[in-house]
């Protein structure tokens, strides 16, 4: 992601969350030495359009997703899937070995996702959300190896 994406960006963070992240939120991120940035981009209707994107920080070998969001239109067609399966391989070549994210306790599709993913839930941050508490999901790439095996 650079800031030409922002855009886009923006406009499908306003659609996806109660209290979206700002324009300096994400150029925050782009100077922030251990955050990356992925977008995804997808041909629709004989158009190429950015379709998802992914914010995550790599810290002393964990990885922490921050934010993650598919174009409303776009749902249901494997982008995140896709993206967050990209997204595990790049930390896991990077030395990456468990990788955390949090998630709202009503939001059941992400929740699905992260599940079908090999997440855990490992803990609840009460009312981190201000009116919702946040399960913290947890991955440990040497169990997915064996879940794999
Ligand atoms: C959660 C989100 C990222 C999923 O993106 P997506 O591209 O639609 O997800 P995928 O198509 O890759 O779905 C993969 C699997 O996740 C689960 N899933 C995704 N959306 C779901 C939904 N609305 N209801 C139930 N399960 C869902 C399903 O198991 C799905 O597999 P299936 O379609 O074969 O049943 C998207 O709904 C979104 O942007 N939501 C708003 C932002 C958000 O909540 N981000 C996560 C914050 S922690």
């Amino acid at each position: 992601m650079t800031e030409d994406a922002l855009e886009d960006v923006l406009r499908i963070e306003n659609l996806s969350f109660p209290q979206p992240w700002t324009r300096g939120l994400f150029v925050q991120e782009f100077r922030n030495p251990v955050s990356y940035a992925f977008i995804e981009k997808v041909d629709f209707e004989g158009r190429e359009r950015l379709g998802a994107y992914i914010v995550f920080w790599i810290v002393a070998g964990e990885g922490h997703i921050l934010d993650i969001a598919v174009d409303p239109e776009l749902r249901r067609m494997g982008l995140a899937l896709r993206l967050i399966a990209f997204t595990l391989d790049f930390m896991e070549g990077d030395g990456v070995t468990d990788v955390y994210l949090e998630v709202r306790r009503s939001n059941a599709a992400a929740r699905k996702l992260y599940h079908g993913l090999g997440f855990e839930e490992v803990f609840t941050r009460e009312k981190y959300y201000g009116d919702e508490d946040a399960i913290v999901m947890r991955l440990k790439f040497a169990e997915r190896v064996l879940k794999d095996s």
